[in-house]
């Protein structure tokens, strides 16, 4: 199965990265002006789903833009066929695809590829993460003035929903620096790979978590709610660090909850 996913997000990855300023329609999503979908998001999930149809047609599927094709089976392909619409739109290359399989609904292998860095990014459950075959840990740094901190903004952030806003300029007084890339699935893989030591976001989807998550874990990090207690892909809110600084992070966000 892990093979399988590999070669349906490489595929779609090389399509997304072909099809930069390529596309034709861009449309809002739920009305808000800032998110977006393209006929090319559409199109990678039709390659990925078709790809893994065609060995496992039985399995059930959670895909951002095509929702849920329920068939009862014990497995669960979640998907997001590209993560970082509004950087594609831009030519900003930062996006990828991002493909979980869940088990009696427990995430047991995710794969992220990146196209524009050629980076792959796997993990299955118990047996660590992997960027390009080789395995990868989370950093060790323990201090906060030593961190290096990545968020992202829902598009709603007008209205500043679970106090976004306040998160943010709180970190920004606490850490080394904050970076926001644009891609929540790739900010997970950055912290698997130690190149960020922590990632907070108020609210998430399945489809942007569920692969990155695992990676997370199976590099030795700690995965979270903002009170430190344990949550899962379907919960919105998401905290992950390398573990050293997860109590500290905690701290930071309680002040504004
Ligand atoms: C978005 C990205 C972004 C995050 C948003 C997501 P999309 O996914 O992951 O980093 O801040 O909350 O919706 O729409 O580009 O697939
Ligand atoms: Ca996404
Ligand atoms: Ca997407």
């Amino acid at each position: 199965m892990i093979e399988t996913a590999i070669e349906a997000a490489v595929e779609a990855g090389r399509f997304l990265k072909m099809s930069v300023g390529k596309f034709r329609h861009v449309e809002q999503k739920e009305g808000q002006e800032t998110n977006l979908v393209t006929e090319i998001d559409k199109r990678s999930e039709e390659i990925i789903i078709s790809k893994i149809k065609q060995r496992y047609h039985h399995h059930d599927f959670l895909a951002e833009e095509s929702g849920s094709h329920d068939t009862k089976s014990e497995y669960r392909w979640i998907i997001d066929p590209l993560d970082g619409t509004l950087n594609f739109t831009h030519g900003f290359p930062i996006f990828c695809v991002s493909i979980a399989l869940e088990c009696k609904g427990e995430v047991v292998l995710g794969v992220v590829y990146d196209p524009n860095a050629d980076e792959l990014y796997t993990a299955e459950k118990g047996r660590g993460a992997m960027l390009n075959h080789k395995p990868i840990r989370v950093s060790t740094t323990s201090s906060l003035i030593e961190s290096m901190l990545v968020t992202g903004f829902p598009y709603n952030i007008r209205s500043n929903p679970d106090h976004a806003v306040e998160h943010f300029n709180n970190f920004l007084m606490e850490a080394q620096a904050i970076r926001r890339l644009g891609s929540a699935a790739l900010d997970l893989c950055y912290v698997a790979a130690g190149r960020f030591d922590g990632f907070w976001e108020v609210a998430l989807n399945p489809w942007d978590m569920g692969a990155g998550v695992l990676l997370v874990q199976e590099a030795g990090g700690k995965y979270t709610d903002f009170r430190g207690f344990p949550t899962t892909i379907y919960q919105k809110q998401l905290l992950v660090s390398n573990g050293r600084i997860h109590d500290k992070m905690v701290e930071v966000l309680k002040r504004a909850m």
